[in-house]
């Protein structure tokens, strides 16, 4: 899920700076079982350190999310009883895809890994240990909801929550590799105390499905690039991990495919104009948060030392992505538009500014005075693309026919 460059997946990859939604207090563990990190030791060998608990237990606005949502409403939404039309062929076929588990045995590491975390060094070293970090936290998000979803629907679709079952799965591979990738620089994160100390972010069933969907997608676009790259530029591989994001990647394709089959199961997320309106927000707050996450200082380190330039590398992300999406969404954002960009590297600069502030070793109530104006503009930056040029695209098929064909 995820839009830094650690973020994957869903939850991860995706909406996490300019998202709606209100902020739900630290849930109970009980509420969420799943996050034991035992449960993620049974499916990806978790090892259990715990060194350090790091930066990822610290939250801003662009940092990896966990997500909650009404899993009762959810289960409304998808039970068979209670929706005995609900067309499930498409479905059934991603569980058969899914139990394939073609990746079963792609995640392998070598000798390579700890050799190449010792070589890393200076600025190198700190945003290798950065990006594992954020991955590692944004692909646990993952896991967390898809395995509570998995537990939630099992009596009212099971066809739906084995699904979701092998997400947590795939989701708690990537999180495991990404961990594993850490304990080379002697760092863990510590999961049972990042599960209990973060906020969790309440979002409805259908913004979860909205925000998860384009999130893989995401993730996708930004995997498979940053890979093919390096298979151009063999000389620019800094660390084995980034071999294995072709596998990587392929999953999250996958878990996009699940979450659009889910989305065309309920064609009234997908049409009219509230679907329309909500399109569009979602995509924006994903290529805002990417766009902005990536030209933070110690990311555009790492695609540099990738031999990647941060900008051109957001434009075709986030321009496949679109494209990816509109298949399916009624409307996107015009990304076509030269202003559109404009408007990104206006909030990057703010954001830029807006960190340096921060870095300073003034008192937080002058830091928060001098960012006060850079926020007005950032608002003002995000309420003129939202009003900006969109596409209509994906649902005018339902919406003309009453069939909709992806
Ligand atoms: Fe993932
Ligand atoms: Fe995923």
């Amino acid at each position: 899920m995820q839009a830094a460059i650690g973020t994957p997946s869903q939850l991860a990859a995706a909406p996490r700076g300019l998202t709606a939604g209100r902020r739900a207090a630290p849930l109970p563990r009980s509420r969420v079982a799943a996050a034991d990190p035992g449960d993620l030791a049974d499916n990806a060998e978790f090892e259990d350190k715990r060194i350090s608990v790091n930066e990822a237990a610290k939250q801003t606005i662009l940092t990896p999310r966990f997500y909650t949502t009404d899993f009762e409403a959810m289960d409304d939404m998808f039970s068979l009883e209670k929706n005995p039309g609900l067309p499930m062929e498409e479905l059934t076929a991603v569980l058969q895809e899914l139990r394939r588990d073609y990746n079963k045995r792609s995640f392998v590491r070598s000798e390579l890994y700890a050799s190449a975390a010792a070589a890393l060094t200076g600025d190198t070293r700190r945003v290798m240990i950065d990006f594992l970090e954020r991955a590692c936290t944004t692909e646990f998000s993952g896991f967390l909801m898809y395995k509570e979803l998995g537990r939630k629907l099992q009596g009212s679709n099971p066809v739906l929550a084995e699904i979701f079952s092998l997400l947590a799965r795939d989701e708690a591979r990537h999180a495991g590799f990404a961990h594993k990738g850490l304990t080379d620089f002697n760092m863990t994160l510590d999961l049972g105390c990042l599960t209990s100390e973060r906020t969790y972010t309440f979002f409805k069933p259908k913004f979860i499905l909205y925000a998860t969907y384009l999130s893989e997608v995401i993730g996708y676009w930004r995997y498979i690039t940053i890979y093919r790259n390096l298979q151009r530029t063999p000389d620019r591989q800094t660390h084995p991990l980034f071999e294995m994001f072709e596998s990587w990647c392929q999953d999250e394709a996958r878990h996009g495919d699940f979450l659009a089959a889910a989305l065309k199961a309920r064609p009234e997320l997908l049409r009219g104009m509230r679907a329309r309106l909500w399109g569009r927000f979602f995509c924006l707050a994903v290529y805002c948060t990417m766009y902005l996450n990536d030209h933070s200082s110690q990311f555009r380190h790492l695609y540099e030392a990738l031999g990647l330039e941060v900008t051109p590398f957001c434009r075709h992300v986030i321009t496949q992505h679109n494209r990816s999406v509109q298949r399916l969404f009624p409307e996107v954002p015009d990304v076509e538009q030269p202003a559109f960009w404009a408007a990104l590297d206006r909030l990057a600069a703010l954001n830029s500014a807006a960190q340096a502030i921060d870095a300073t070793s003034a008192p937080t109530w002058l830091k928060r005075l001098r960012t006060l104006p850079l926020l007005e503009r950032a608002a003002a930056e995000c309420v003129r693309l939202y009003l900006a040029p969109t596409k209509r695209c994906g649902s005018l098929d339902v919406e003309g026919a009453g069939a909709y064909r992806y």
